[in-house]
């Protein structure tokens, strides 16, 4: 509906805006920034100071964090994630926790240690029941998110939506990829389909996320372009290498190819090298993969959204501690 206004003043001074032919539909957030920049200039410097656009429409802080890998990856969370919650002033904290329990899945006592350690969300992945109990785990957790695409019978959501910090509501979601992968997965793009129908991006979710769980570049970028303008931020895991092409897509959805994991990065995708490299050079198993237990690295993408739209507004690369190159806000 279009309600159209004829154009008057505020206040004794001169007119703020003109509100003659202002249709309302789509110039409220106009018309309430200009009541802001009145209100400003009417009660003192301070508020003078204040952008009129925070007043209106917050900025939204998120941090992404790519598979947890065992007690190294664990540790970092634990050491780390309340201290960038207040130091990057953080609304909402996602973490890929698929990798946590010796590299294999998620144990409900793990998936308690990331969620006491900062973590808002939790997505898993195609390793997001190798432990058994998380199976009835995740039926009394609601912060824990399977892929969407999993199985029909799997327990648990493929989506859910979160309060964040700052009041607003986060949409996060999870699909698993069809490419390389080695079970069959639904098709991931119809899966989500219905999620972006009945949330459309900046209406009941003030942001959303897509954790885009495969193995290969072109699927994940490929999502990424069919989340345009849909989504907040498309980032991809399951890989464990981070990749430097962090973005934001044309419709405004922040993307990276994979946000690596946070493990040992002196390790074959975080696992202790040796038993990996015995089975490329031999082609022949000997012992169990274990995961590397050297200092971890935090890794990852933050993400700042307008409320108003849902749309990205910055994106940086994020990684910190352990051996790679540290990037922050
Ligand atoms: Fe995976
Ligand atoms: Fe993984």
């Amino acid at each position: 509906m279009t309600l159209w206004v004829q154009g008057g003043f505020v206040g004794n001074r001169k007119p703020v805006w003109n509100l003659t032919q202002t249709r309302f539909s789509n110039d409220v957030p106009q018309i309430a920034q200009g009541l802001a920049r009145w209100f400003s200039r009417s009660c003192g410097a301070a508020l003078l100071l204040l952008p009129a656009r925070r007043l209106i429409a917050g900025v939204m802080k998120i941090l992404f964090l790519g598979d947890v890998m065992g007690r190294a990856g664990r540790r970092a969370i634990t050491e780390n994630l309340g201290r960038l919650r207040t130091e990057w002033k953080l609304d909402f904290i996602v973490v890929n926790g698929e990798n946590a329990t010796s590299g294999m899945g998620l144990s409900g006592a793990h998936a308690k240690v990331l969620l006491e350690a900062g973590a808002d969300c939790l997505t898993l992945g195609d390793h997001a029941f190798d432990q058994k109990d998380m199976l009835s785990f995740i039926q009394h957790e609601p912060r824990i998110i399977r892929p969407l695409n999993f199985s029909k019978s799997a327990p648990g959501k493929g989506a859910a939506l979160f309060t964040a910090r700052n009041g607003k509501k986060v949409l996060v979601t999870q699909a698993l990829g069809q490419v390389f992968m080695k079970r069959p997965f639904d098709d991931p793009f119809s899966a989500l389909e219905p999620v972006f129908k009945t949330h459309p991006l900046g209406g009941l979710a003030q942001a959303i996320i897509v954790d885009m769980h495969c193995e290969a570049t072109s699927e994940k970028m490929a999502m990424g372009h069919w989340c345009d303008g849909r989504a907040s931020l498309v980032v991809g895991t399951h890989t464990h290498v981070p990749t430097s092409d962090a973005m934001i897509l044309p419709g405004g959805t922040g993307y990276l190819t994979d946000a690596g994991m946070c493990g040992d990065y002196h390790s074959v995708i975080g696992m202790e090298k040796t038993e990996p490299l015995r089975r490329f050079i031999t082609g022949m198993p000997k012992e169990r993969f274990t995961p590397a237990g050297g200092e971890a690295t935090l890794s990852g993408i933050y993400l700042e959204t307008d409320d108003r739209t849902g749309r990205a507004t910055r994106v940086v690369p994020v990684r910190q501690g352990g051996t790679l190159h540290p990037s922050a806000p």
